[in-house]
C-alpha cells in the first residue's frame, strides 16, 4: 500500500512541544518509524507536514489516485477546518484521523472534530502508536 501521512500545525515541533502531552520523540523520528513500519509490510509511507491549511488541502487533492490511504493528524485544524473536511470529501482516498493525545481528557473544544465525519475512523490517546494503528487498519483490509 502507498500511505500518505499528513501532519498539521505544530506537529513539526514534536519532541519539543509540550512533551508531557505529545512525548519526546521528534517528527523526523516519527516519520522514519512510519516508513520502516510500512516497509515491513511491503508498503511505503510518505510524510507531509504543514502549518498552513491550504497546503494541507492541496496535499489531500494531490493524493487522489496516487495513494491508497491517508493517515492524518490535522492538529488544531481538526477543530475548525471545514476546508480540510471538504477536501477529504472531494477525494476517494480513505483517511483515518489520528490524535496523539486523548482529546477527550483535555479542554472541551478539543473534543469536537469537524474533520472526522469525512474519515473512516478516529484514533486518539495512544501516543505515536496511533499512526501505526491506523496503518495497521488499512493493511488488514487490503
Ligand atoms: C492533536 C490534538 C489537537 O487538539 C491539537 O491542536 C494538536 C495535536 C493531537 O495529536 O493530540 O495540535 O491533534
Amino acid at each position: 500500500m502507498k500511505f500518505l501521512i499528513i501532519n498539521g500545525p505544530n506537529l513539526n515541533l514534536l519532541g519539543r512541544r509540550e512533551p508531557g502531552i505529545y512525548g519526546e520523540e521528534n517528527y523526523e523520528s516519527l516519520c522514519a518509524r512510519l516508513r520502516a513500519f510500512a516497509a515491513a509490510y511491503g508498503s511505503t509511507a510518505e510524510c507531509f507536514q504543514s502549518n498552513h491549511e491550504g497546503a494541507i488541502v492541496d496535499a489531500i487533492h494531490a493524493a487522489d489516485g496516487v495513494y491508497d490511504a491517508i493517515v492524518m493528524n490535522p492538529g488544531a485544524y481538526t477543530h475548525y477546518s471545514i476546508a480540510i473536511l471538504d477536501a477529504l470529501k472531494a477525494v476517494s482516498v480513505p483517511c483515518v484521523e489520528v490524535h496523539i493525545s486523548n482529546v477527550h481528557q483535555r479542554e472541551e473544544f478539543r473534543r469536537r472534530s469537524v474533520t472526522a465525519p469525512a474519515c473512516v475512523g478516529q484514533i486518539c490517546g495512544l501516543g505515536l502508536y496511533g499512526y501505526e494503528a491506523a496503518m495497521g487498519y488499512f493493511l488488514g483490509k487490503k
